[in-house]
């Protein structure tokens, strides 16, 4: 094949991938809908996560030995298990997800003999609006790819701040690839204004976190 034809369909393709994204942005503003779960063997994969380390997650949201942490719409489990081994056993992650079928995946992926040393995750079918769990219970709560795309933001975070302690962590990822990504100031702001204190923003223009506090 020629060099042009080749540099044309390229150029085809990228085009293809820009209107695409453009098109989805567009639509999620007036169409809100969970992920669809046939979407979490995609989220789940090493090449994602070499753009978007666990490491760089657990080191930005502060995460240590013993937490008790909250993964809300944790999907087919692309991060849990990363962060459940920094936790260790004398800790837990609860893993909740409004889908049943994004839960089916993750237990798919425990159940496999290189996961069996995980033993500190518990599985919870919830929405963010009503988190099971009492007052002033968890030490951090964190969403990766996941805030922007549940509808009422404040009602989420009022209730992120109910339980978890005074002084705990909230941290929010973000990856520019995500539909509904949004830029960092927009992040800020929503947690400010639902009164977090802003400790740190790690990571560069289209892979960030923001670690909040509760006062
Ligand atoms: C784009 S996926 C990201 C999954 C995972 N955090 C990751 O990065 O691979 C968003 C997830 O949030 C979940 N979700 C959406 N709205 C939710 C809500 N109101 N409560 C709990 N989970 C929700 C979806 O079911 C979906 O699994």
């Amino acid at each position: 094949m020629e060099a042009l034809s080749i540099l044309k369909i390229i150029l085809i393709v990228l085009g293809a991938i820009i209107v695409w994204l453009i098109f989805i942005r567009i639509l999620r503003k007036f169409v809100h809908f969970p992920a669809p779960s046939f979407i979490g063997r995609f989220l789940d994969t090493n090449h994602r996560r070499r753009l978007q380390p666990p490491d760089r997650i657990i080191q930005a949201s502060g995460i240590k030995k013993g937490m008790k942490a909250l993964e809300i719409g944790c999907g087919s489990g692309a991060f849990t298990n990363f962060i459940a081994r920094a936790i260790g056993n004398e800790g837990k992650v609860y893993a909740l997800d409004i889908q049943p079928k994004m839960l089916e995946q993750i237990k798919n992926k425990l159940d496999k003999v290189e996961n069996k040393d995980i033993k500190n995750i518990e599985l919870v079918l919830a929405s963010a609006y009503e988190l099971p769990f009492s007052d002033n219970f968890l030490d951090l709560v964190y969403m990766v790819s996941v805030f922007q795309e549940i509808p009422d933001k404040n009602k989420t975070l009022m209730e992120i701040k109910r339980v978890l302690k005074p002084g705990g962590i909230l941290s929010i990822s973000e990856f520019f690839i995500d539909p509904d990504y949004p830029l960092r100031s927009t992040t800020i702001k929503q947690g400010k204004q639902a009164g977090f204190n802003k400790e740190i923003a790690l990571g560069n223009f289209w892979n960030y976190t923001i670690k909040f506090s509760k006062p």
